[in-house]
């Protein structure tokens, strides 16, 4: 058994995507490119309208899968594939993007609380021309465990040590992703697959691993081992643990398409623009 321990805190950038929606970019930021398979990894949160109500009109990816959790609000979702709904407070959407699609994500809200997360998975160079397709989940489908009366976590993929089985799969990069609530004082521990890459991401409150702090909205990149201990500092603290297997491929980017060579991004965009990867139409 090797206990992770924390390699790095990311604070992340603030910025904004789509049409002006604020939020902060941690995974592809400054201090942290990308930890593969992860490419991206964007927090949104604000209780005021003006922060997110121009959402994400139509726009394409290629190449990868995105992960949506939403932690306050709604967001309506439609794709050029004919795909629509709503992803609600404790919804995960997981998105294969594959070959491409054309998708909005706009918020179905006018005021109130919207927050969330959005995690970009590599996709392998053999899956990245796939067919697109979807995992949708709500709050209510997302396989639960309590550990005595000071700890939960809701299972969206990985298995737990106890058994529990998460709620979407893939058998690509075998990704965890857990959403662990802690009461003060309260110690979790698991095993996480070795040679997974894996950080922690902070949502509420203050935890330790190893001895060392992590802060609400710091992402701590976790170093080597197969086991994870987390001990909470206070009150409640709430984060969320994800891991998954690198695909050590080289990864080309351009905008919304990830690709493993400058020429295939080069051809993602003519496809965009001949409307191959979808017609855009379809969306208003
Ligand atoms: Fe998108």
């Amino acid at each position: 058994m090797m206990k992770k321990e924390i390699k790095k805190i990311i604070t992340g950038v603030k910025t904004s995507d789509g049409k002006g929606v604020q939020l902060t970019r941690i995974i592809d930021s400054p201090t942290l490119d990308m930890l593969d398979p992860f490419l991206l990894m964007d927090a949104f949160g604000s209780d005021e309208p003006q922060d997110y109500i121009g959402g994400f009109p139509p726009h394409p990816h290629r190449g990868f899968e995105t992960v949506t959790y939403m932690f306050a609000g709604k967001m309506r979702h439609k794709d050029s594939v004919g795909n629509s709904g709503i992803i609600e407070t404790d919804g995960v959407q997981w998105m294969r993007a594959g070959k491409g699609i054309i998708h909005s994500e706009m918020p179905e809200q006018e005021e109130g609380l919207l927050s969330g997360v959005q995690l970009w998975v590599n996709l392998p160079a053999s899956h990245k021309m796939s067919e697109p397709s979807y995992q949708e989940i709500n709050g209510d489908g997302i396989p639960k465990e309590t550990r005595g009366d000071d700890c939960f976590l809701k299972v969206i993929a990985g298995k737990t040590k106890n058994g529990t089985q998460g709620a979407i799969s893939n058998d690509l990069v075998d990704p965890l992703y857990w959403d662990i609530h802690l009461s003060q004082h309260a110690r979790f521990d698991d095993q996480i697959p070795a040679g997974h890459n894996a950080f922690i991401y902070m949502i509420e409150g203050k935890v330790t691993v190893c001895g060392a702090p992590i802060i609400k909205n710091q992402l701590a990149v976790l170093s080597e081992g197969n086991h994870i201990e987390i001990k909470s500092t206070s009150a409640t603290a709430r984060l969320l643990l994800v891991a998954g297997k690198p695909l050590n491929e080289p990864v080309a980017r351009g905008g919304p398409f990830v690709m493993n060579t400058p020429e295939e991004i080069q051809q993602a965009f003519a496809d965009y623009e001949s409307g191959k990867l979808g017609q855009q139409d379809s969306l208003r």
